[in-house]
């Protein structure tokens, strides 16, 4: 095409994160969810996510069923396995925030190694590290796929909290109760921490 102006230079990227996000009245970030088996974490992150859509905001969900039967389908339970589970959702999160999404990821990532080299990957401010702290007998008696009565029974190898670890985060952004609350709170209490942090308003 014939441009008139020779002083209009278009450099690569001028659209940016930040002028993406904008147009959607949001700043990017990521909200890493990380708890037990059955704490709730796709359930809270689930709830979260339909309240954000309904005020607006343009939010992805990365959990089990989006990325275990996809992306990392060719991956176990292993501690070598979970690691690299936990690297390509930090990376596939990533360049989600670079689209200037509220990206909502919700999976076990059992190591505080593999959750720190996540948040090694975003600027400042842009994890939220969310635990969602149910103990692991609620957990236990929660059983919603009957995984803990397998593991229990010696069906299930490595299964997390019975006999592969779990490492609570030591400083989260959010802490949740999520043994003895309503889920209805729990959104309340990360919605307000974004606009505290005046990702959304
Ligand atoms: S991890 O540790 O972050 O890589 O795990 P994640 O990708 O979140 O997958 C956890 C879900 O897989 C089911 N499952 C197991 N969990 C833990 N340990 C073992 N051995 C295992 N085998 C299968 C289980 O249903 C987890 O689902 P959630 O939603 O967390 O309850």
């Amino acid at each position: 095409a014939h441009d008139d102006n020779e002083n209009i230079v278009w450099h690569r990227h001028t659209v940016t994160k930040e002028l993406r996000a904008t147009q959607k009245n949001q700043k990017a970030s990521v909200l890493w969810f990380t708890g037990l088996s059955g704490a709730g974490k796709s359930t809270v992150a689930g709830a979260l996510e339909n309240k954000l859509a309904e005020m607006g905001y343009h939010t992805y969900l990365l959990d089990g069923d989006n990325v275990r039967h996809g992306l990392c389908r060719d991956l176990g339970f292993s501690a070598e396995d979970r690691r690299e589970n936990i690297r390509r959702i930090g990376e596939v999160a990533t360049l989600m925030a670079d689209a200037g999404l509220i990206v909502l990821s919700a999976f076990i990532s059992p190591h505080r190694e593999e959750r720190q080299l996540v948040r090694d990957l975003l600027p400042e401010g842009e994890f939220i590290e969310v635990f969602v702290d149910t103990p692991l007998a609620e957990c236990e008696k929660r059983d919603p796929k009957g995984l803990y009565k397998k593991a229990r029974a010696g069906e299930i190898k490595q299964f997390t909290g019975i006999d592969s670890e779990y490492q609570p985060p030591l400083s989260p952004e959010l802490h949740l109760a999520a043994g003895s609350n309503a889920i209805d709170k729990l959104v309340e209490q990360c919605v307000e921490h974004l606009k505290s942090q005046q990702i959304i308003s």
